[in-house]
């Protein structure tokens, strides 16, 4: 739900407090951090009286936890059978809207597993060993090939999406949620054990996006890795049941497990992934993405460069006037939509190295004009396999097995954080717990 200005469009979050969404999420990852534990307890208290899923006591999570993943796997046989059949993809009409969804979803995944931190500290106590393993798999047990977040980060790098789009203030909501259950979790253990055990039940929706992505020449390993890693059978989703039934005291259940269902609700405040997807507006992303080109751009072009009687320059002056702008490249003969958008002239002007326009237009930029241009013209598929792209850890600095020194566990913890794991001493540092710690996994032998 948001509120409208009347004269400034802007839209005011219904859960912000003074602060922005954005600002929050910006202040718990930079560890310059003012009011999130206020800010936690208030939105435990909003959803204390929301209605949730889960069964009445922890003893019949597994019950619960099996009805949830056979549900999920009827709904994905009916999916791929629909398209089978020859029905679209449900998800992503175009690259362009995978693309787009990848990056409203990134302040979120660009800080996965963060509401587990706190769990490192209980590592002398079994019960936790099944959060923490869940925590240390987020992290790639330090090997920065396996990293989640670095897994993430290298996927939009590949995409072409480094360039930050500006994005709804509630994108922020889920990120600053981990974030802050991460950074105060020895406070909120009931609750982060709560939320885990929302996160890490696969949806349907993973196993969509999985297909869809792959089927639009998207390397989708992070979504794919997420289907193996979160299974029910074994997988974190398993273990999150454990740790609510280790950690559930004896004697006085109730307090506990009501603080877990509070935990669980807050995977539902934000805005649910097929709706965030079904928001996706193609020209709308074009205007904007001209938008924000316009004011570096209407100086740029000699002015024999004309369309429609006017210069480029002039119709980047005026704000307002982009709609005209694309409907003057149609009636120019440049853009000759419905058709392969390499037939277009304008394509050759911004695309390829000798384009004279040459990287004006991020790659998801151009994939919006060519995605435009295109239309219903369908270009032939190009599915990749996942994970088909990986780093060479051996090339890497700090892989030598050597790093993490001496130094004490909270510290090591310390920089294993939401905010710090994914970065080359975050790495070393879980590397270092592992050691420490004696919670290597091993291999077989
Ligand atoms: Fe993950
Ligand atoms: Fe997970």
């Amino acid at each position: 739900m948001t509120v409208m200005t009347c004269n400034t469009a802007a839209s005011i979050p219904a859960l912000a407090d003074d602060t922005s969404l954005a600002r929050r999420y910006q202040g718990l990852l930079s560890g310059d951090d003012a009011d999130s534990r206020q800010w936690l307890a208030a939105r435990l208290a909003e959803v204390s009286t929301a209605a949730d899923d889960l069964p009445d006591t922890p003893g019949e999570l597994d019950a619960w936890s099996a009805r949830h993943a056979a549900r999920v796997a009827r709904d994905h046989a009916c999916y791929l059978e629909q398209r089978q059949q020859g029905a679209p993809r449900r998800y992503f009409a175009n690259r362009s809207q995978a693309l787009w969804f990848l990056q409203q979803v990134a302040p979120t995944k660009a800080v996965d597993g963060a509401w587990l931190h706190a769990t490192l500290h209980h590592w002398q106590d079994p019960r936790y060993h099944g959060l923490i393993r869940t925590y240390l798999e987020e992290l790639g047990d330090g090997d920065p090939r396996s990293n989640h977040v670095l897994i993430y980060q290298r996927l939009i790098s590949r995409l072409g999406c480094l360039e930050p789009l500006p994005l709804d203030d509630q994108q922020y909501l889920q990120g600053a949620l981990q974030l802050a259950l991460g950074h105060y979790g020895e406070s909120f253990l009931a609750e982060v054990i709560g939320y885990n055990l929302g996160y890490e039940q696969p949806p349907l929706h993973l196993l969509i996006t999985t297909h869809e992505l792959a089927e639009l020449g998207i390397d989708g390993h992070y979504f794919q890795l997420h289907v193996t890693i979160d299974n029910a059978a074994s997988g974190h989703a398993q273990k999150s049941i454990r740790a609510v039934q280790q950690l559930c005291p004896q004697g006085d259940p109730e307090v506990f497990y009501r603080r877990v269902r509070h935990g669980y609700r807050l995977n539902d405040l934000g805005t649910d992934t097929p709706s965030l997807i079904s928001r996706f507006n193609l020209e709308g992303e074009l205007l904007a993405a001209l938008e924000r080109k316009r004011r570096f751009g209407q100086f740029m072009h000699a002015d024999r460069c004309r369309l429609q009687q006017r210069t480029v320059n002039q119709w980047l002056a005026e704000p307002g006037a982009l709609p005209g702008f694309l409907q003057a490249l149609q009636a120019q003969g440049w853009i000759k939509r419905g058709q392969n958008p390499t037939q277009s002239r304008w394509w050759s002007l911004i695309d390829g190295p000798s384009a004279p326009m040459f990287g004006v237009f991020s790659a998801y930029e151009k994939q919006l004009w060519h995605d435009w241009i295109a239309a219903d013209w369908q270009a032939p598929l190009r599915r990749v396999l996942p994970g088909s792209w990986m780093p060479d850890v051996q090339a890497l600095p700090g892989s030598d097995g050597l790093d993490g020194g001496s130094e004490s566990i909270d510290s090591l913890i310390a920089r294993m954080a939401g905010n710090q794991h994914a970065q080359p001493q975050g790495l070393r540092a879980t590397r270092a717990y592992l050691r420490a710690t004696g919670l290597a996994q091993e291999g077989p032998h």
